[in-house]
């Protein structure tokens, strides 16, 4: 997004301001189709799960991975007018539930609309089978997590040599077992990964066959990693391996579905904020700005992602700290910023900070979250 626009709107709305740039959502959803044509693309809600976002793949044909009953009902207010029918073909046919462990009573509220759900264990098949009898079920694997910024394989995910028996278990319970589901991480820049997730997928359908369960969908998850830098891996060359894989092992009747957030959105999210003290700590020039880790920033914890901080003006750069404006030391976007020597009251902004940054924000110390602006809708 351009600097004068960035700019022009923290003028006008103040500061922190989050900016999210529709324009670029759309871009992305078309890159992901084009690289994915026989991939079906369920934005991955938590990521950033603010309606105006999900609206925009909503009208784009999008499908919705939702992990929270919270997250559910963001998506079914677009679709609660429409007819019955058309409205359970949608949770059917474009939303799934994708965390393999469910409250009770979110079970019970989504057993009416019949969605297809994630598990990974024996209890959550006795819990579903008891309070969402009428739910599909995916099978979450276990998938090598190597080199993603973010893990996930250490709390989901049934182990491949348990999986068939998973299934079975699902079945003995009166429940179908629809397919299998992985997740490689997040920011996932190791192709081997999804190689070898598709690879193991593939062992188990065959295993799941010669047992007499036919599965019907491979759903490969997120990980695609957004383009922070240039050492992310081209995302043409992830697909093309992804795409060789499934077609060579998943007959085409498989349907192909995947997960990604931060892919569309971590590029359409930019965030200003405004210098609002100024110190020299430990010999370095130090801003405190009126956004923070607390707030937009909080990927720098939750997402173990860095963002840099950038200035509208010139001047000769300096190796600067950035900190929030909340009264914890933790509150530290970056200790090493190239910025100029700048005024209070001037702004910083980062670009590519759209992904699990406003969606963490909190009110903390009495700062609330970053005004949200959307441009382009
Ligand atoms: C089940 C599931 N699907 C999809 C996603 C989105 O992943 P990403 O943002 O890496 O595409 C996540 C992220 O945690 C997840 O847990």
């Amino acid at each position: 997004m351009n600097q004068k626009t960035l700019l022009d709107l923290a003028k006008k709305h103040g500061t922190p301001l989050f900016v999210v740039d529709h324009a670029e959502l759309r871009k992305n959803y078309a890159l992901f189709r084009k690289h994915f044509p026989r991939v079906q693309a369920y934005y991955a809600v938590k990521v950033n799960s603010d309606p105006a976002i999900v609206e925009t793949f909503y009208k784009l044909g999008g499908s919705f991975d939702v992990a929270s009953i919270q997250e559910f009902r963001t998506v079914y207010q677009f679709i609660a007018k429409l007819p019955a029918k058309q409205r359970q073909d949608f949770i059917w046919d474009k939303i799934i539930y994708a965390n393999p462990i469910k409250p009770i009573e979110t079970l019970e509220e989504l057993d009416q609309y019949k969605p297809l759900v994630t598990y990974d264990n024996h209890e959550e098949v006795k819990k579903i089978a008891k309070h969402a009898p009428h739910a599909g079920l995916a099978l979450r694997l276990r998938v090598p997590n190597t080199g993603s910024m973010v893990e996930l394989s250490s709390k989901f995910g049934a182990l491949p040599g348990e999986a068939v028996d998973l299934i079975k278990d699902a079945h003995d319970h009166g429940l179908v077992v629809e397919g299998l589901s992985f997740h490689v991480g997040s920011q996932c820049t190791n192709h081997e990964n999804y190689i070898q997730a598709i690879h193991l997928c593939a062992g188990i359908f065959a295993e799941a066959k010669s047992r007499g369960f036919n599965l019907k969908l491979l759903d490969i998850g997120g990980g695609f990693p957004a383009a922070y830098d240039a050492t992310v891996p081209k995302f043409s060359e992830l697909a093309k391996k992804i795409n060789h894989e499934l077609n060579r092992l998943f007959p085409k009747e498989i349907e192909i579905l995947a997960e990604p957030g931060r892919f569309l959105v971590a590029s359409a999210g930019n965030a200003v904020s405004k210098i609002i003290g100024k110190a020299v700590r430990n010999e370095k020039l130090s801003y405190y700005v009126d956004d923070g880790v607390y707030h937009t920033y909080s990927g720098v914890i939750f997402d173990h992602c860095t963002y840099h901080m950038k200035s509208f003006k010139r001047g000769a750069p300096q190796m600067c700290a950035v900190f929030g404006p909340t009264c914890d030391a933790l509150d530290t976007i970056s200790l090493s910023e190239q910025l100029p020597d700048l005024p209070i009251g001037e702004y910083l902004y980062s670009e590519n900070i759209g992904a699990y940054s406003a969606a963490s924000s909190t009110h903390f110390n009495g700062f609330p979250p970053a005004k949200v602006i959307h441009v382009n809708r």
